[in-house]
Order: structure tokens, then C-alpha cells, then sequence
């Protein structure tokens, strides 16, 4: 298949977006290769979840083209890209988007629902959940009610959910937002060491610029300066 040969996980070229008549995004080129690390900065409303919406095939853009692990996503249907999403993309969304109803492990384990790809991955759904769970400090958790949650555990649970079945692709929309220092920095060091047993790339979005050396590559939205 294509997207096994190439080494771009993304490529963007020539992007235009709005959600309405105003232009939030334009990119002449931006690209990371498979297994790197990206940094996406940028003023609140500069357009970075927007970005994310792209690189995921949740949104597509008036111009330009999307091309995620050599395939190409303004050539896909909408649930075409939904598929496409669920077996290769892990989403940490800004807003967590967890299932109030289901217990952690059960948030936990809902991508292998959705992909055969990401289910062939894992021998016991449950016991890959609770290993994430537990590299995540939330071993002791792994039977609650999300709602029960603080908001820094439900972004945990967010990226258990997002690791599981190995996707080679994750999008992490400010996913240490409501942690403190210390516990952002072991966050942001168990997501890397993750990552990298799968060679998953990563696309993070983080107000913090701390984060920004410990990754390849940087992008700055909003006329900010790398
Ligand atoms: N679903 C939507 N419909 C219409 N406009 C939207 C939508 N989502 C975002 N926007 C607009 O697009 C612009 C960029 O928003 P976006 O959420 O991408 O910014 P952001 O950089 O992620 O901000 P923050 O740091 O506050 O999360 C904003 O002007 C926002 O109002
Ligand atoms: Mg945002």
C-alpha cells in the first residue's frame, strides 16, 4: 500500500482554509517525516486546532493539498477519511471528546472498535488498555466513571485512547493543558517513549514553548517567529 513506502507521515502544500469567508489558515509547504516529532505553536484562535482538523480529514481545505502517509485526503470520501482516520490516526482532542457513559478502559479500548488495522495490533484490548493506562499513572483508575475524573485524568484517558492499536500518526491538541509543570514534562516523556516503540509521528499543539525543544521540527501560526 502507498502510505507503507513513503517517508512523509504529512505533506501540506498550498493550503487555504476557512471555516467561513475569512482565511484561518495559509501554508505554502509543511511537511514531517515519518517517526518526527512536530511542535505547533501559536496564539489562542491563530488556527492550530483548525490545523489539526486538516492533517485528521475531519475538515478539507477550499485550496491545496492534504497528503497523510502518501495518501491523499481530498480524494477521499467523508467516511472514507473517517475510516482512514480511525486506523491510522490518534486524535487527542482539545475537548478530550471522551464517551461519558463507558468506564475508562472502555474509552480506552473504542478505537479497536472502529479499526480492524489498530485491533490486529494488540492481543488483549484490555490488557493494552491498562497497560497505557497504568504508563499514564492512571492504574488505579482503570474502572471509573470518566465523569468522575479530574480534567488533567481525562487527558490521560485521551491519550491511552489516542496510543492504542499503534497508530502511525498522533494529534495531541494541547494535551498537558491542565497539568502542572512536573506532571506535563512526565506526560509529555511517556507520550515520546510511546511513540517511539511504534515509530508514530507526532503533531503536538501547546502554548508552552518549554516543550518546543524536544522536537524536530517547529511551526508557528500567527506570524509568531520559531
Ligand atoms: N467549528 C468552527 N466553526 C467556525 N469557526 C471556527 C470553528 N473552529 C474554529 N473557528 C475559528 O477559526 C479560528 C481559529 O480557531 P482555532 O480553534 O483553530 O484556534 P486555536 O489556535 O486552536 O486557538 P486556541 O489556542 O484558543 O485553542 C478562530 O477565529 C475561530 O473562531
Ligand atoms: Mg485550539
Amino acid at each position: 500500500m502507498e502510505h507503507d513506502t513513503t517517508q512523509w507521515a504529512f505533506e501540506l502544500e498550498d493550503i487555504s482554509f476557512a471555516w467561513d469567508r475569512d482565511e484561518v489558515l495559509s501554508v505554502e509547504r509543511l511537511q514531517l517525516s515519518r517517526g518526527e516529532r512536530l511542535f505547533l505553536g501559536g496564539p489562542s484562535g491563530s488556527g492550530k486546532s483548525s490545523m489539526l482538523s486538516l492533517l485528521s480529514g475531519v475538515e478539507t481545505p477550499q485550496r491545496g493539498q492534504v497528503d497523510i502517509l502518501g495518501t491523499r485526503l481530498n480524494s477521499l470520501t467523508s467516511s472514507m477519511r473517517d475510516q482512514f482516520r480511525a486506523d491510522h490516526i490518534g486524535y487527542i482532542f482539545q475537548m478530550f471528546n471522551l464517551v461519558p457513559y463507558l468506564s475508562v478502559v472502555e474509552n480506552v479500548c473504542l478505537p479497536l472498535k472502529f479499526s480492524k488495522t489498530r485491533a490486529a495490533r494488540v492481543d488483549s484490548a484490555t490488557a493494552e488498555a491498562e497497560r497505557l493506562l497504568t504508563q499514564l499513572g492512571m492504574g488505579d483508575h482503570i474502572q471509573r466513571s470518566v465523569f468522575e475524573l479530574s480534567v488533567g485524568q481525562q487527558q490521560r484517558v485521551a491519550a491511552a485512547r489516542a496510543l492504542i492499536g499503534s497508530p502511525e500518526l498522533i494529534l495531541a491538541d494541547e494535551p498537558t493543558s491542565a497539568l502542572d509543570k512536573e506532571s506535563a514534562q512526565q506526560f509529555i516523556e511517556l507520550l515520546f517513549t510511546e511513540c517511539n516503540k511504534a515509530k508514530t509521528s507526532l503533531v503536538l499543539v501547546s502554548h508552552d514553548q518549554d516543550l518546543k525543544q524536544h522536537f524536530e521540527t517547529c511551526y508557528l501560526l500567527g506570524g509568531q517567529s520559531a
